[in-house]
């Protein structure tokens, strides 16, 4: 294992198992309907691409890239880098997201799209930290509630690296505070 990782949190066996119950559950609850998939980039795009792969039922996708200035505001206000390619009118949205810590982009991000007119938004987020909760933000569907440690792999990253492991790493504190 890399030095930089303290410790694996969660295998990629154990990512796939849960990805795979979450689309059952989405089967399941949008069953008849055509959800969008609204994936956050860059931190969710495997767990989207695997969720969206597991899925059964007929949906469309869409990419959003946003900013968040962390630590800086207490709004969670989000820079919108790249938008939606077309309205949500109507639309039964999914936000697909990696991870929840603070809350504040994801509920920035909830009250933006359900200003855009749709039938309904929904979160669904691979990772979520609750300890660190600054605004009241409950995610709909969840793969892991993880303690509050900084962690990387699977789309996540520290300063751009180490998204592309398939694996879930707790990142060691001496890569962050050198
Ligand atoms: P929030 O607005 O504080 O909920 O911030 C959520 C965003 O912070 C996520 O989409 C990630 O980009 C980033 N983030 C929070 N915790 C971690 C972590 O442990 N590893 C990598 N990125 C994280
Ligand atoms: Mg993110």
């Amino acid at each position: 294992m890399k030095t930089d990782f303290e410790r694996i949190l969660i295998s990629k066996e154990e990512i796939q198992s849960r990805v795979k119950e979450l689309a059952q559950q989405l089967d399941h609850d949008y069953a008849g309907k055509k959800p969008l998939f609204i994936c956050i980039l860059k931190g969710s795009i495997m767990f989207y691409t695997d969720l969206l792969r597991a899925l059964t039922i007929d949906c469309a996708m869409d990419f959003m890239s946003i900013s968040s200035y962390r630590n800086q505001t207490t709004s969670g206000e989000v820079k919108i880098i790249k938008d939606l390619d077309d309205p949500i009118v109507g639309k039964d949205v999914i936000i697909v997201e990696d991870i929840v810590d603070s809350g504040k982009t994801l509920s920035y991000l909830k009250r933006l799209l359900a200003s855009r007119s749709p039938n309904s938004v929904k979160i669904v987020t691979m990772l979520d930290k609750p300890e660190r909760r600054v605004v009241e933000l409950q995610p709909d569907y969840t793969g892991f509630v993880i303690e509050d440690e900084f962690v990387v792999g699977y789309g996540l990253d520290y300063a751009q690296d180490y998204r592309h492991y398939p694996d879930i790493y707790i990142l060691s504190r001496s890569v962050y505070e050198k």
